[in-house]
């Protein structure tokens, strides 16, 4: 039997033993159970969804989905509906058991889409939904077979989190609510499917079905598929990595120590529970640096820098196998307990992997980017761990305060108790909600009850209502010295100070001190120093996107000329937001290099995916019609 209903008659047997009426009590029981979550039009505590059967056509030449969604329900209010999300769905038809059965959209909201209202009775077990997707689908890039390496086969894929689940899937798309799900996706012959399955297929077979199996139950954010001209190499016994071919041979070195990643992380906090661990390198229009997609992250080619340099995202994204897809937030109010400690083992396993000094500098960067971004916050109320997006899409959610901030909270605590002491509990937490959800004021609760508690004078020294519901960075926060940094700092102000740009010794200087050395430097500079400072650290030749990433933002504030031609390459080759996004910003602060970001952006904007351009298009009052 599935864990999360086992879980959940558990829960009916004994609310039906405290009350007369069972369905009454299982119905208060889920009112118990689901977190308020406003980003959803689902109400599980009347009828939830528990496994999906998903079969789909996948049409290249129209960009559009044609399936159907069957899904297997538990309804614990004797409710005579049941609640979907959808966005930008053409609904066909829905049944109830099989029978046709009247249905309504609501009418659309901002962000959030249509509710599906369905009618059943109170004994439906099964509703079907027969639809399929619009091309401008947010969740889903279509590319055309010139936008792959490859140039032979077009490209889709998905980027459900945290909201989009909703623009290919009709679901209950809130991360409380998970199902289980197996798939029979047909797609054009020459193409690989892939989704976030512990069965997925390595190798194409000749009609183009494929057959998928997530047997662990996930929340709709974690539903992921990718289809194309796709190859698959092993790095382990466990882990693999897919990519199209031209990449396979290059990411396969790049994540060549996955499987030891992964036994680290293990050994810290418990068994993986997902089967295999696998790595897509997806097309560089892949807005994020990576997805923890089930069995299967999804990440950007920009990762890729020949060195083994950014493997870091691997470790944070094989951590959210942990936190995050195994121990879930509830809403996304609650956004840091997934990032926050993602971050922090992330941050344990490059230290077991790589050594105390690189994860320290890991952690001081860390800090930095705290430092700006609350520095850069407009609503200080954001700066609380605890969030509240009422009214507001959770992709505001997405800043450094629910990776950075989280991330010193946890060390925090961590020093204060010790490391041992810390990490039983964490094992503890991840054991106590396997596969379910949490929320922050739960989180505080069993922080307290089965660590502070028992930690003489914690309490006194880690103010928890500072951390989570204060804003900024609370006293205490720790303090991390790494050498390295320090130094790169440090020349950064020498600079500033005059100092001249060849003197800089860089020799042995990691990715990591440049990045920190160019943040450092002030704002404004002359063209003469830019230029001399290209000349001497070859910053527009690096093949590290982070250097490049900073680098290409002194050349767009101080109108460095000679590297505009590197920048508009940039804006062109990658998608990923957290790149492109501030870099369209500090050009649309003053007129001259608007009207270039503006050019370049009608070049580039179709290799876009939608969440990218969703917010350059506000950025430079694009007018997408
Ligand atoms: N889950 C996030 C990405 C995400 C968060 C997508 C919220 C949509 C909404 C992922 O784990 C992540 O944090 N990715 C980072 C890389 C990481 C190394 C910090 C990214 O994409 O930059
Ligand atoms: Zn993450």
């Amino acid at each position: 039997m599935k864990k999360n209903s086992a879980l959940w008659i558990l829960l009916c047997v004994l609310s039906a033993s405290m009350t007369v009426y069972a369905h009454d009590g299982c119905k208060k029981m889920a009112q118990m159970y689901f977190s308020k979550d406003k980003h959803t039009f689902a109400k599980p505590e009347e009828a939830f969804v528990t496994h999906l059967d998903w079969k789909a056509k996948i049409v290249f030449e129209e960009r559009v989905i044609k399936a159907v969604a069957t899904y297997t329900i538990k309804n614990v209010s004797n409710a005579t509906h049941i609640l979907l999300d959808t966005k930008d769905l053409i609904i066909e038809e829905v049944y109830a058991d099989g029978t046709p059965t009247p249905y309504q959209l609501g009418s659309p909201v901002d962000y959030l889409g249509q509710s599906l209202d369905i009618q059943i009775t109170p004994s439906t077990q099964k509703i079907s939904i027969r639809y399929r997707t619009k091309p401008e689908a947010e969740a889903l890039q279509w590319l055309t077979k010139e936008q792959t390496l490859g140039k032979q086969h077009p490209f889709l894929f998905t980027q459900s989190q945290a909201i989009l689940a909703r623009t290919w899937l009709p679901c209950q798309d809130s991360p409380g609510i998970r199902i289980t799900y197996d798939a029979n996706v047909n797609v054009p012959k020459d193409l690989l499917a892939l989704m976030s399955a512990n069965i997925n297929p390595t190798e194409k077979n000749f009609e183009g079905n494929y057959h998928f199996k997530q047997e662990k139950p996930i929340p709709a954010y974690l539903m992921a598929l990718s289809v194309g001209d796709i190859g698959f190499k092993s790095v382990g016994s466990r882990t693999g990595v897919y990519a199209e071919h031209g990449m396979l041979a290059k990411a396969a070195y790049e994540f060549a120590e996955m499987e030891k990643m992964l036994l680290v992380a293990e050994e810290l906090y418990g068994p993986y529970r997902w089967g295999r661990y696998d790595l897509i390198v997806l097309p560089p229009s892949f807005p994020f640096g990576g997805m923890e997609n089930p069995c299967l992250t999804f990440a950007t080619p920009t990762v890729v820098a020949g060195d083994r340099s950014l493997t870091s995202l691997v470790a944070h994204e094989l951590a959210h196998s942990w936190s995050g897809n195994l121990v879930t937030n509830a809403t996304w109010d609650d956004f840091w307990l997934n990032e926050g400690f993602t971050v922090y083992f992330e941050n344990r396993i490059i230290e077991a992997v790589y050594g105390k000094s690189y994860a320290e500098m890991l952690a001081l960067i860390s800090y930095q980017d705290l430092l700006e971004e609350i520095e850069g916050m407009e609503k200080k109320a954001d700066t609380k761990l605890k969030l509240d997006l009422t009214g507001r899409n959770p992709d505001d959610g997405l800043t450094a305060i629910a990776y950075d901030k989280g991330y010193y909270f946890l060390r925090h605590i961590e020093q204060t108790v010790g490391r041992e002491k810390f990490d039983a509990f964490l094992r503890g937490y991840f054991d106590k909600f396997a596969f379910q959800t949490i929320n922050t004021e739960q989180f505080v609760a069993h922080l307290r009850a089965e660590l502070l508690d028992k930690v003489p004078n914690a309490t006194n020294w880690i103010d928890i209502n500072a951390w989570v519901y204060g804003e900024g960075i609370p006293k205490n926060c720790p303090k991390v010295v790494s050498e390295k940094i320090n130094r790169a700092i440090e020349e950064a102000k020498a600079f500033t100070n005059g100092k001249k740009a060849h003197l800089i010794d860089i020799k042995s200087w990691s990715y990591q001190q440049y990045v920190l050395f160019l943040r450092n430097l002030p704002k404004k500079i002359s063209q003469e120093r830019i230029a001399a400072l290209d000349n001497h650290m070859k910053l527009s030749s690096s093949g590290n996107s982070e250097v490049l990433f900073v680098w290409l933002s002194i050349v767009a504030r101080n109108e460095y000329l000679s590297g505009f031609s590197k920048l508009e390459e940039f804006l062109l080759s990658v998608g990923r937001r957290k790149f492109i996004a501030p870099l369209y910003k500090l050009l649309a602060e003053n007129e001259r290099t608007l009207v270039f970001a503006k050019n370049v952006y009608a070049k580039a904007r179709p290799n876009y995916h939608a969440v990218a351009t969703q917010t350059i298009d506000q950025t430079l009052k694009w007018d997408a019609k």
